[in-house]
């Protein structure tokens, strides 16, 4: 009797080890088209974890027509709507609070389209319902003014584009502060994205310092708050494990900081809806004043040996990074217009 009233508590002791040391660690491992997914494993670029069947595998995503169940099974700009009983995936839901609209399916799910345009009561807002540099304050369901940098807020989405909601010297109340904006030795809080990215900065306990890549992948971690902010993230050594090492997965340095800050910029002068359902959509205000932009940034600030090959926007202009690329792209263009030829 005492012996098992021992053994359960071992067991409860154990149970409750193994939650309090659940790792944060971020679990990677990509696969390739067609091989078993479902574990967190993650899909190649322009593929999906189809769990329709019973062994769930990666699947291309899905063109414009295609019968799905949730948007992250469409093509990147496409969304998966819902008309009448049918739902498929369909270059809609792209258009914010104010734009014309024919189709209530151009607008985003929480607007209807109203006279030619996409509406919704502006007193009972949620976060697609603003109009451009307007937030949706929770508590009293208004779309409220984007805060200007140096203005106290609780969270990211109610500052201005381009400012992040962070803590301030001298101040109990965070405040908005503009993307990369830190100097070294400001306080700031990890994977805040205010450290001067352009003078090599990262967020390292709790201070913006100068960040030191050689050091990636050597620093072991539980979750990404031991390593350098903005720019590393805590990988598991072995997948599904419970330790990681910091390791490197954003770029730090100038290019980055511009090219981001440019993306920001101009969607604060595009008068576009950030927040919008379907914002990849070649169709979106944002996509047409700032694809440019959004390409620049998203070729620039992230490392693709930890993104699993991802899919460049339908709309991005051909990468013109290597001559040998460039060559190779020119000799296979010729290649094709020979074979067409004969
Ligand atoms: C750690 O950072 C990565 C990359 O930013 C993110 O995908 C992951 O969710 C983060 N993990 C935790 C536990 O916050
Ligand atoms: C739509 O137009 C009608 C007629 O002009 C007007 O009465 C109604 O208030 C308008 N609705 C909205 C939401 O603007
Ligand atoms: C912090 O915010 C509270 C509530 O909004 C306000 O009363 C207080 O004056 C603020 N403190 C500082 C130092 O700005």
């Amino acid at each position: 009797m005492k012996k098992s009233l021992f053994i359960s508590f071992i067991l409860i002791y154990i149970a409750l080890f193994i939650r309090v040391s659940k790792s944060d660690c971020t679990s990677y491992k990509c696969i390739q088209a067609g091989d078993q997914c479902g574990n967190g494993e993650t899909c190649p670029g322009g593929h999906f974890c189809n769990t329709w069947f019973d062994i769930p595998v990666c699947v291309a995503l899905l063109p414009a027509g295609e019968t799905c169940t949730r948007d992250q099974e469409c093509q990147r700009g496409l969304s998966c709507i819902i008309d009448s009983a049918d739902r498929y995936c369909s270059n809609s839901e792209y258009k914010g609070y104010g734009e014309k609209c024919v189709d209530p399916m151009d607008c985003s799910r929480s607007l209807d389209c109203i006279n030619g345009t996409c509406y919704r009561d502006q007193t009972d807002c949620v976060s697609t319902s603003c109009p451009a540099g307007k937030f949706c304050n929770s508590a009293t369901k208004m779309c409220n003014v984007l805060l200007k940098t140096g203005k106290d807020c609780d969270f990211d989405y109610q500052c201005e584009y381009g400012s992040i909601c962070a803590i301030t010297p001298n101040s109990a109340n965070k405040t908005c502060v503009a993307m990369y904006s830190k100097l070294e030795g400001q306080p700031c809080i990890n994977g805040e994205n205010t450290c001067d990215i352009g003078q090599s900065l990262g967020c390292v306990d709790g201070f913006c310092k100068k960040y030191n890549p050689d050091t990636a992948g050597t620093k072991a971690c539980s979750s990404n708050s031991t390593c350098p902010g903005e720019a590393e993230t805590c990988i598991c050594n072995k997948f599904g494990g419970i330790d990681g090492k910091c390791q490197q997965t954003n770029v730090v340095g100038p290019e980055c900081k511009t090219a981001t800050l440019a993306y920001f910029d101009c969607i604060k002068d595009s008068g576009c809806p950030l927040i919008v359902d379907n914002p990849d959509s070649p169709s979106s205000c944002q996509s047409k004043e700032c694809g440019k932009q959004k390409c620049n940034y998203e070729d620039l600030c992230f490392i693709s040996d930890y993104q699993c090959n991802p899919v460049r926007l339908g709309y991005c202009p051909e990468k013109s990074t290597s001559s040998s690329l460039s060559i190779a792209f020119l000799l296979h263009t010729l290649l094709i217009s020979f074979l067409l030829f004969i």
